[in-house]
């Protein structure tokens, strides 16, 4: 058998891609909150009002790098559809969604925790209501033997912070995000043992995701600064509580392969992929490496740090890495290179691979060829916890939903990574497919783009009963598990 006996098998979701309940049980604003739907290449937009009290909107490019202008504040309009604030409703399916996933046999299940349900306003004040939602969250989980895997902050911040304080460009954010960490680690300290700090840490840009007004090196580098020290902080404190825990970090891996094999493609194909492995490079080995300090000196960023933020940075690394991975791309100099769409960006196409419905490049032997390139980089354990087709779903007359494409797609992506483990000799923890009930899409804003195993009649004009039910693919992920992944075959 390639996976160990206490392989995690599971599905992951994220607060504000399935929670809702957005202003029940005491939960303050989230910059996410005032997002719009938008669609494919139509931007979502960030709605907020100026000084003067007047409204407006931006719009969020492909990196999630929405703006507002400096003084403005985040706003809901009554006029408008925010996707978020429902959601698929975990908050009154919660118990629902768990049975059934029990029912595909999780023995894991990746959620986030909502910072603006545990303080309201980011700051030291604790919603108690908001703490007892999760713990009932976590009781439901674990009667059935289902592991919370808990990202403590997944792309949103409370907005009062986003607002009033520049998000992450202030240094006071480490201590609010350090307080609200410490509640949730004390209060699940024997419920969760596996936890990430930051979601997809090397993406992370803009207003909806670090409440900064502007976007420029300087301002971008110095926030990410703050959310390494945050991040090592609330590591070592995690250990103190709990010396069971295992903590990760959690990056977005698009392997970049060079167009060519001249030179100057390879060169970029580089600098591309130092871009994500800077993010795995402090949080893992603890160092800002030299390759990203010489980056800084020429494009004159300059770091500000507290004597003993270095110290901070090497105490603090992580158990495991877990990453998202859901495409590759390719690194060229030619202007005219043909472009598709990606995750959070624009990428060159691979003429040797396919794209899904949305653009992006389906590559699972890209897969096994990061697993490989990671391990053998840092040895430690890694752990799969984002991996998934975003596709258009139809219920067939019958009321079936047959998504073979998705079947085919996770098959082929389990494949490679049973064979990263049996011929790579790589350490694999856990496998936990993206959006394993229908969730609204981070990029998009859609329901239209789903990955579940489970449908959830939602859509993006705002209908739909939020009635679940199970895809073909329920079946299939249901005896994959079974067979602890040594059954790929599909059902027929
Ligand atoms: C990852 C994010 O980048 O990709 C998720 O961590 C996101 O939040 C997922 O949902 C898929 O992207 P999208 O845009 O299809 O939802």
């Amino acid at each position: 058998m390639a996976f160990s006996k206490d392989f995690l098998w599971g599905g992951a979701v994220a607060g504000n891609q399935y929670e809702g309940g957005f202003q029940e049980g005491g939960r303050g604003l989230s910059t996410l909150d005032v997002l719009t739907g938008g669609g494919y290449r139509k931007p979502r937009m960030v709605t907020y009002r100026t000084k003067e009290g007047i409204y407006g909107e931006s719009p969020v490019d492909s990196s999630m790098t929405g703006k507002i202008p400096q003084g403005a504040v985040g706003c809901i309009r009554p006029d408008t559809f925010y996707p978020s604030h429902m959601a698929t409703d975990f908050y009154h399916h919660y118990k629902e969604d768990i049975a059934l996933f029990a029912e595909m046999g999780f023995n894991c299940f990746r959620m986030s925790v909502s910072w603006s349900r545990i303080c309201p306003n980011g700051m030291y004040e604790i919603n108690e209501e908001g703490l007892k939602f999760y713990d009932q969250v976590f009781d439901e989980l674990l009667q059935y033997g289902i592991e919370p895997v808990v990202t403590i902050n997944h792309f949103e911040m409370p907005l009062y912070l986003a607002d009033h304080l520049d998000g992450w460009s202030s240094r006071e954010v480490i201590d609010y995000f350090v307080f609200y960490a410490r509640t949730v680690l004390e209060r699940y300290k024997d419920k969760v043992k596996y936890w990430m700090t930051f979601n997809e840490i090397n993406v992370l840009s803009g207003w909806c995701q670090l409440g900064i007004h502007k976007n420029d090196p300087q301002t971008l580098y110095q926030a990410h600064h703050h959310i390494f020290v945050a991040s090592a902080k609330v590591v070592e404190l995690g250990h103190e509580i709990n010396p069971d825990f295992k903590i990760g970090m959690m990056a977005a891996v698009i392997p970049s392969y060079p167009m060519t094999c001249r030179p100057e493609d390879v060169m970029e194909a580089v600098r591309f992929n130092r871009a994500r492995e800077f993010y795995m490079d402090v949080q893992v080995k603890g160092y800002y490496p030299s390759y990203k300090l010489k980056e800084f000196e020429r494009e004159h960023v300059r770091i500000h740090m507290e004597p003993g933020d270095l110290e901070i940075i090497q105490k603090g690394t992580v158990d495991f890495i877990g990453f998202s991975y859901y495409m590759s791309t390719v690194s060229t100099t030619d202007p005219d290179a043909e472009q598709t769409e990606g995750n959070q960006f624009m990428a060159f196409k691979n003429p040797y691979l396919k794209t899904s419905d949305w653009g992006w490049t389906v590559d699972p032997l890209g897969l096994r060829i990061v697993l490989s390139q990671i391990y053998d980089r840092y040895h430690v354990p890694l752990f799969i916890v984002e991996n998934g087709l975003g596709a258009n779903d139809e219920i067939e007359t019958d009321g079936s939903v047959i998504d073979d494409y998705r079947i085919a797609y996770l098959r082929d992506h389990i494949m490679a990574m049973k064979q990263a483990v049996e011929l790579d000799g790589v350490e694999v923890m856990g496998y936990t497919p993206w959006g394993c009930i229908d969730i609204v899409s981070a990029g998009t804003g859609e329901m239209k783009k789903r990955y579940g195993f489970i449908y959830v009649e939602r859509y993006d004009d705002g209908t739909g009963d939020f009635s679940r039910r199970k895809k073909r693919s329920f079946d299939w992920y249901r005896k994959v598990i079974a067979s602890n992944g040594e059954d790929l075959s599909d059902c027929n």
